[in-house]
């Protein structure tokens, strides 16, 4: 649905997309996560028009975005929804108003019954009916969201473009916008597109996600492809992973666990039929949607890690010797 291709952009001299190549499918969640300065937000303002490019194409449903031609450039902003981390609300206006506002943009009569139909119907989506003509100020950071969400769907879009969303809001509110965003997804067929720093954000909503890194493009997948065992130093980085609080003595061993694994009684196992003991310095449970990833790092004496290793390939653990 949204194809991008060998797209490159520079302010003046600087190059902050160079080369970047993705594909988001149609009724995908899909995230693009980076580092502030990565270049996210620029690469989503590229793909609704609000920003040129230098090279490469960015097409949606096969039409080409060119800034220059401002009025195809109309018709596909038309089918992208935004929303912004600072909510971007007109204060005079009550939450009905604001979400009734592209309409009045885009000269559709907001007035008519089914247009009146329609907006009721997003501000109950978002669960707003009681705050239907108060102000922006009298709301939440994430009620102030949820309006922002409903404007975004007024003009029925095929996607969402969402910069940001929840960096502003508080764990337990994010929660609630990132399931709103799947109810939205799953109910209503929308595709959206989450440019986010914040890897729970990704963990939670994205089918796939990709890292970015100084205006590249380092790693594509799966979430817990890209972030249970990262293979890439930027993206450990990114994660501050667990690499410089381990014990400098002995060989440090990282076990994974996926699914059922989780629920195996490995490490006193291999205990007991090694005759040896571990030191266990590290570990976490990670849930990506509706599954919990583990990973460990235990901590041995040299001569114990070979016979480990043959036993974790024995229980079909998946393991690695973390490097120092
Ligand atoms: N309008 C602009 N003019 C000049 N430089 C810009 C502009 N917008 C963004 N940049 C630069 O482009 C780089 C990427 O910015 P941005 O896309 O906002 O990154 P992110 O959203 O990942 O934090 C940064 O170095 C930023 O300073
Ligand atoms: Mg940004």
């Amino acid at each position: 649905m949204i194809s991008i291709e060998n797209v490159q952009k520079s302010f003046k001299n600087n190059e902050v997309l160079k080369d970047i190549s993705i594909q988001i499918e149609d009724g995908e969640i899909y995230g693009i996560i980076g580092q502030s300065g990565a270049g996210k937000s620029t690469l989503l303002r590229c793909i609704n028009g609000l920003e040129s490019y230098d090279q490469g194409s960015i097409t949606v449903d096969g039409n080409l975005i060119n800034i220059r031609d401002k009025k195809s450039l109309r018709l596909q902003q038309k089918k992208m929804g935004m929303i912004f981390q600072s909510f971007n609300l007109l204060e005079r206006l009550d939450v009905y108003q604001n979400v009734a506002l592209p309409m009045k943009f885009w000269g559709i009569p907001a007035n008519t019954p089914q247009a009146k139909e329609k907006i009721l119907k997003l501000i109950r989506l978002v669960g707003l009916e009681e705050k239907m003509h108060q102000k922006p100020r009298e709301l939440s950071g994430g009620q102030k969201q949820r309006v922002a969400i409903a404007r975004a769907l007024v003009l029925d879009p095929e996607i969402l473009l969402c910069d940001e969303a929840t960096s502003a809001l508080d764990p337990e509110i994010t929660k609630g916008i990132l399931a709103l965003l799947q109810k939205i997804n799953k109910e209503m067929g929308i595709t959206i597109v989450v440019v986010t720093h914040q890897m729970e954000v990704v963990k939670q909503i994205c089918q796939r996600v990709a890292f970015l890194n100084h205006g590249k493009v380092l790693a594509v997948g799966k979430p817990e492809q890209l972030f249970v065992w990262p293979k890439e130093k930027e993206i450990r980085d990114f994660l501050r992973e667990e690499s410089d609080k381990l014990p400098s003595s002995g060989v440090n061993l990282k076990l994974f666990f996926f699914g059922e694994g989780n629920q195996r009684p490995i490490v006193t196992q291999m205990s007991q039929e090694l005759q040896t003991d571990f030191n266990i310095c590290w570990a976490r449970l990670e849930d990506f949607r509706e599954d919990v990833y583990g990973s460990l790092v235990l901590n041995m004496q040299e001569k114990d890690l070979e016979r480990a290793c043959a036993f974790l390939d024995s229980r079909n653990v998946t393991w690695e010797v973390i490097s120092k």
